[in-house]
């Protein structure tokens, strides 16, 4: 098996799924808690490659022993070596005193962060590395700059072997308890814009730094796009996802119709 092609009726919501598993390095989606009432729904992720493990915004404090008994279906937590953060939000990144307190690895998000973080409540500020606007590696993992989709420092990551993209907060869904699913395949993606399209409207910043990110991601040509919260983009529904925020127009192109 390389990439999953299940279909949304037979994914394991609870425990997750291999989204792309070559043997050697696999990246894992790691499934879906309980809703509370009032909290977005989040996507946590694991890549591993042999025995090492990197964790993409695992999140807050309500899912973590969630996280926790995922990730340990696939690696034990002395080998993550590197958790990356998209951005300063505490969907994504409120667990950091958890996450240093349960592995030993190193944290990195955009050096516009790194001052903010204390205030989750950590001391120790020698794990945190801060990452430039210009992205760069983190291991083998290529960081690709997004700023200001939605936060302005923004950073996502691109992995070359499975080229799944982890998309942070850009291609986003805001599912009912009702009704959510894993995967965007071309058959849905029309009626999922219903999910995405208020959410991007009001938090990205403006339709110049979606056609930045586009023009990008495009050169990259990834296979699907994983984002921290809604479902994941697969295959043609890739394409469709580009050319739909390509066209969008949010933030600051619509400042009136936002601010009436
Ligand atoms: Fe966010
Ligand atoms: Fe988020």
């Amino acid at each position: 098996m390389e990439y999953c092609t299940k279909s949304n009726a037979d994914v394991d919501i609870e425990n997750g799924e291999l989204l792309y598993d070559d043997g050697e390095h696999k990246f894992v989606w790691l499934g879906w808690g309980r809703l509370e009432d009032g909290l977005i729904q989040t996507n946590q992720y694991l890549i591993v490659h042999g025995k090492k493990g990197t964790l993409l915004d695992p999140g807050g404090i309500h899912i973590f022993p969630k996280v926790v008994s995922n990730v340990t279906k696939y690696i034990d937590l002395d080998d993550i070596e590197y958790i990356f953060f998209s951005h300063q939000d505490p969907d994504v990144s409120s667990g950091i005193p958890m996450w240093l307190s349960v592995t030993n690895a190193n944290v990195y998000i955009s050096e516009l962060w790194v001052r903010f973080l204390p205030h989750f409540g950590i001391t120790d500020l020698s794990r945190i590395k801060g990452l430039p606007d210009s992205g760069g590696r983190v291991g083998e993992l290529e960081v690709i700059p997004a700023h200001f989709l939605h936060a302005p420092g923004n950073l996502i990551v691109f992995d070359p072997i499975s080229k799944i993209l982890f998309n942070g907060d850009i291609g986003a869904a805001v599912f009912s308890d009702t009704n959510k699913y894993l995967f965007v395949d071309k058959d849905n993606f029309n009626s999922h814009i219903n999910l995405m399209e208020g959410f991007h409207k009001r938090y990205m910043a403006s339709s110049n730094a979606c056609r930045y990110y586009v023009n990008k991601i495009r050169s990259l040509a990834p296979k699907m796009l994983a984002p921290q919260h809604g479902a994941v983009f697969r295959f043609e529904a890739v394409d469709m996802f580009l050319n739909w925020l390509n066209n969008l127009k949010c933030g600051a192109d619509i400042i009136d119709e936002i601010s009436r």
